[in-house]
This record gives structure tokens, C-alpha cells and sequence, in this order.
């Protein structure tokens, strides 16, 4: 007999596959096709090439849907001006491309494989080339766990990129960060694979959702989101 939490549970990945299949073949293909990007696809860690110690903790490069991610910035109710956002595990640029609609005042990627950062840094390119600004967006090619957090008010976005050990040492950054200068800094986790890491980290509180938000979340998104906050914010 399969109890009905495990029934949920199939039922509840089977919605998110089939979203994300409508997300990616449907709304984002033409995304790429719209906007001459380069952003889509799926690849594994050992199909790139990774000069880092932490490859065996790395996610596929999968991007985030395009609509999501613009609902998933409406859920910071802050003047998105005095922020910087920081993509953790940037693979191909997308959010970079997206974030550069809104009005931060930094936006930065950090990702450790060649191939996809080489890729973001043409796609950052081919925007400016279309006229838009790019002097404040920033692509890194390095290892998320050695990236020096900015000195300002962040938002950093996690689509779930990196396994245990990866994501003790980027949360130790930021608190080490955030206790040298507490200032409102969020942490936006999409498919949140590790949630028991941000529980016992005294200085990021969850940032509540609706129940009615989270329903809508669960159909407008093919995973659940979990949004912090620090004190400050
Ligand atoms: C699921 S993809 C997300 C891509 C992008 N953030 C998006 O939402 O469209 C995860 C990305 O994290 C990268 N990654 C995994 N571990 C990393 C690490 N330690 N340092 C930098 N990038 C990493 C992978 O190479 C992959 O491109």
C-alpha cells in the first residue's frame, strides 16, 4: 500500500515535470529565439569542464524558467535599487539577463564551469549589443564556495546548485559577511534541497508566504521556493 504522503509526493514531481516541460519547450525556447540568447538546455557536470574540488557536489546546468523567475523577484517586498544580485551557480546567464530588467545596482554570476560561464559572458555581450546597459553586471568564473560577498545589500538566488558542503561554506561567507556589516540581504532558493542548512543560521529568518501565494507558487512553479531574509531587511 503506498501511504498517502508518498502518493503526494509522486503526484507533486509528476505536476513539477510536466510545468517545467511547458516552461522550457513552450515559453522559453522562444525566449531564446526572441532574444538571440543562448540560455537553454540541459547539461551534466561531467560534460564540462570543472577545474574545481567541488565538481562531484555540482547540480546539472538546468536554467529557471523565465516566468518564474520574474514571479520569484515579486516575493521581495524591498526597493530592489539598493540591491545587488548575486546568482549563485549562474551556468548560461539567464538570470543575469533577467535581473538586468529590473533596476539593481549590481548583478553578478559566479559559475565554475568553462563552457557555461564562456557562454554567459557572450549572452551578457550580445545585450549590450542590443543597447542595454551592462557596465554593472559581472560574470565570474570561479568556485561559489571561495566568492567574496559584496560589501552592500544583496539578494542572492539559489537554484539549488550545489550540494552540503558547498552550501555550509557559501552560507558561512555570508554570515561572516553579514556579522562584519548586518544590512538587509535575502536569500531566494528555488528547489530547496538542503533546507536543514538554513535552519540553525541565527541571523536568516524564513520570510513567510500566504497560504494562497504558496498555492499559486505551486502551480506557476515546477519546485517549491524558500525565501530568508536577515534582520536587517
Ligand atoms: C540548476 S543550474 C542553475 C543555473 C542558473 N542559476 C539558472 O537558474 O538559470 C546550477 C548551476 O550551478 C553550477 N555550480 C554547481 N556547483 C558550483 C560551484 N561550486 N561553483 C560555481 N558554480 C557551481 C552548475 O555548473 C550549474 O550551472
Amino acid at each position: 500500500m503506498i501511504s498517502s504522503a508518498i502518493l503526494r509526493r509522486i503526484t507533486s514531481r509528476a505536476v513539477g515535470g510536466v510545468i517545467r516541460r511547458v516552461h522550457n519547450h513552450l515559453l522559453d525556447r522562444r525566449f531564446d529565439q526572441r532574444t538571440g540568447f543562448q540560455t537553454g538546455g540541459a547539461m551534466q557536470p561531467w560534460q564540462l569542464t570543472i577545474n574545481s574540488e567541488n565538481v562531484g557536489f555540482a547540480s546539472e546546468y538546468t536554467p529557471t524558467p523565465t516566468r518564474v523567475f520574474r514571479r520569484i523577484l515579486g516575493v521581495v517586498n524591498d526597493d530592489l535599487s539598493k540591491f545587488a544580485f548575486i546568482d549563485f551557480g549562474s551556468g548560461k546567464g539567464r538570470m543575469l539577463l533577467l535581473a538586468a530588467e529590473l533596476p539593481f545596482v549590481a548583478i553578478e554570476g559566479v559559475e565554475f564551469a568553462a563552457e557555461l560561464h564562456e557562454t554567459a559572458v557572450g549572452n551578457v555581450a550580445n545585450l549590450a549589443a542590443q543597447g542595454f546597459r551592462t557596465e554593472h553586471i559581472s560574470c565570474h568564473h570561479m568556485d561559489a564556495a571561495a566568492y567574496a560577498i559584496p560589501d552592500r545589500p544583496c539578494i542572492f538566488y539559489m537554484y539549488n546548485p550545489f550540494g552540503a558542503p558547498v552550501m555550509s561554506r557559501v552560507l558561512d561567507n555570508i554570515e561572516a559577511s553579514y556579522n562584519r556589516n548586518p544590512r538587509p540581504m535575502y536569500v531566494l532558493y528555488l528547489n530547496p534541497k538542503l533546507p536543514h542548512l538554513f535552519a540553525d543560521r541565527a541571523f536568516l529568518r524564513p520570510v513567510p508566504r500566504a497560504s494562497a501565494a504558496r498555492l499559486i507558487d505551486r502551480f506557476a512553479f515546477p519546485e517549491p521556493l524558500l525565501v530568508y531574509r536577515t534582520a536587517a531587511a
